[in-house]
């Protein structure tokens, strides 16, 4: 989604905000700009395309000299990716310009009644309508002027301004959009996420809903709507910094898969102390936890699918009800939520929009709810009555593996925790699987490193139409996680299926060469799984098997086998997923696609 950067201080403002911009393009966007004021007067560059050819039309930032600006990686909402869409936006006698990341409802209604008072539109997008508008109630007093207009918008938007009469002032707004601000040496800068500011500054403060920012370059203020001065704490971010560079790796995408071993050690070796799960975020009693009716998870993408796993093991090791939905689905049908309903929402960015929106009506609704969240101090972390951070590190590619793996341990911490206390998993049993979660790091490792094999097995498949994954249980799961990552970077067609429904429809896609890539980890249904693996190769299909070492009769029926090391149960998703990451990768890299930023996608959904 849309990044914004935003500059004023002693520097030269428009390489800075290039090089933040570089590190907001795991966002997903499809065109650029910067405004930059210098001389009195606002200077403009912006393109549809790549980060790249903004720095080639600037020279790197050289031709828009100043030190105040702006800049802004646009993914199209309203009006297609051009030049005259992306951003910065700007009134009409170019004294004001601002940068958007967000969508403003109300903008049709808003545009109509500027149009009737004169008002000429250059763009589609509903950004304009802000620029214009500012210009519309514009006093002399900038502040009081966004105050103004806030006032009347309706929808999310984190806001960079500049206006042409205060040379020595940016000005910045959040409504459910992600904003930080934070001192530079001889400087302040705004961003939408912590890796454009990190090589500036690792002590930043982030923004809530409906608050304004005033930046000079060595005093930042904040103010709440009605223009009151508020005292915000400041966080130090301990990232480092080479986590957000690429470190030797060609993408993003692999080097992440190669540090899930320290993702799933990270999140689970801070809660086992002595033989138990101690989850100190948790602010429930074990009466609490014993009293949970229904756990219901809310959340997208693969957050949602790790949640999909959690369901088979809460219901199987704690013998809690679980319902899991997809966020977008769950916010606007009026869920029912009974006394003793846990809400967990699960989000690496902790600003989906969809979840963020499940998370409020949840709370509305008198739920108690948990965050599993990986962004430090993002708006589920700070919204949520608990929050169990996942402890991945930046996650950069757009298509998620050390924060899905992150997710999964964390899940899985909680259900062998609520199984504990409520007696369903004795102490022992407990004690046997944080043995096997222990182990997943060195197993992981080496499914990473065998990564060759995977890859020589996807170059065969370059030119797949249709790719199925099928399995049963948690490998359903697993399946369903598969091919998202397949479809999402290789743009091959891709569809998960419970295995059992193959023969309600789907077997009737499958002909001679199809690609089924079979998971069959679950012992207590290999069997049936076999059995939906034979079913597809008598109709043709080749088939890519996943199973457990010792497995070996799986050759029998499958093509190609992708054997994955012995673990409970409950934590083969931990493992399979790991090939499926891989052929997911090596597709797109076979194809020759920009693994990390696939077409049309975006890492933080921060819009509806
Ligand atoms: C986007 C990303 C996915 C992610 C989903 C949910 O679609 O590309 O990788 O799973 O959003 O994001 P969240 O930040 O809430 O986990």
């Amino acid at each position: 989604m849309c990044g914004i950067v935003g500059y004023i201080g002693k520097e030269e403002a428009a390489p800075i905000l290039l090089d933040g911009l570089s590190k907001l393009e795991y966002r997903g966007y499809d065109s650029a700009g910067m405004a930059v004021l210098n001389d009195d007067e606002i200077f403009m560059t912006k393109s549809k395309g790549k980060l790249e050819v903004l720095n080639q039309l600037t020279h790197g930032g050289e031709t828009l000299k100043g030190h105040l600006g702006i800049g802004h990686t646009r993914w199209a909402t309203h009006g297609e990716p051009s030049d005259l869409n992306s951003h910065p936006h700007l009134n009409a006698n170019g004294t004001i310009a601002v940068v958007h990341n967000g969508i403003i409802e109300n903008y049709a209604k808003l545009k109509e009644k500027l149009i009737k008072k004169g008002y000429e539109f250059k763009s589609e997008t509903d950004t304009e309508v802000i620029a214009q508008m500012l210009d519309y109630y514009y006093n002399g007093d900038p502040l009081c002027t966004i105050a103004t207009v806030m006032q009347r918008i309706e929808g999310s938007y984190a806001l960079g301004v500049i206006f042409k009469d205060t040379p020595d002032v940016l000005y910045a707004v959040r409504k459910d959009s992600p904003l930080i601000v934070g001192h530079t040496d001889g400087g302040s800068i705004i961003a939408s996420d912590v890796p454009a500011v990190l090589k500036y500054t690792r002590d930043v403060i982030f923004i809530e809903n409906e608050e304004i920012v005033t930046l000079k370059d060595n005093e930042i203020k904040i103010f709440n709507i009605d223009r009151e001065e508020l005292d915000k704490p400041v966080k130090h971010i301990d990232w480092d910094a080479d986590a957000a560079e690429k470190g030797g790796y060609e993408f993003f995408m692999l080097k992440e898969i190669n540090e899930q071993p320290k993702a799933i050690k990270d999140t689970f070796s801070p809660r086992i102390k002595d033989g138990k799960i101690v989850i100190e975020e948790l602010l429930m009693s074990e009466e609490e936890i014993r009293n949970i009716k229904r756990i219901c998870f809310v959340a997208c993408g693969s957050a949602y699918h790790t949640a999909v796993t959690s369901k088979y093991i809460f219901e199987g090791l704690a013998r809690i009800p679980v319902d899991v939905e997809v966020a977008s689905e769950f916010r606007y049908r009026d869920p029912i939520i009974e006394e003793n309903t846990l809400v967990i929402v699960v989000s690496q960015s902790g600003e989906t929009a969809d979840t963020l929106a499940a998370l409020r009506l949840s709370k509305e609704k008198g739920a108690k709810t948990l965050g599993i969240v990986n962004v430090v101090g993002s708006s589920i972390a700070r919204e949520a009555d608990m929050v169990m951070y996942t402890w991945a590190g930046p996650e950069i590619s757009v298509a998620t593996t050390k924060a899905y793996s992150a997710q999964l341990i964390a899940e899985y911490l909680l259900a062998m925790h609520f199984a504990n206390v409520k007696g369903n998993l004795s102490d022992e049993c407990l004690e046997e699987m944080i043995e096997d979660l222990k182990a997943l790091p060195e197993q992981v490792e080496l499914l990473v490193n065998n990564r060759k094999r995977v890859q020589r097995f996807a170059n065969r498949y370059l030119a797949a139409k249709d790719v199925f994954f099928i399995g049963r249980n948690v490998d359903y799961a697993i399946s369903m996680e598969g091919s998202l990552k397949l479809k999402e970077i290789s743009y091959i067609h891709s569809e998960a299926y419970a295995a059992g429904e193959l023969k309600h429809g789907t077997i009737s896609l499958i002909e001679e060469g199809t690609l089924v890539v079979a998971v069959a980890t679950q012992e207590e249904v290999y069997g049936k799984t076999k059995s939906n693996i034979v079913e597809v190769k008598t109709r043709g299909a080749v088939v890519m098997s996943v199973a457990v070492e010792g497995n070996s009769d799986i050759e029998d029926v499958s093509d190609y086998v992708i054997y994955i090391p012995e673990t409970n149960k409950y934590f083969m998703n931990s493992l399979a997923v790991i090939p499926l990451q891989l052929f997911g990768y090596y597709i797109s890299l076979g194809k020759g696609y920009d693994v990390d930023k696939p077409r049309n996608l975006a890492k933080s959904v921060t819009v509806e």
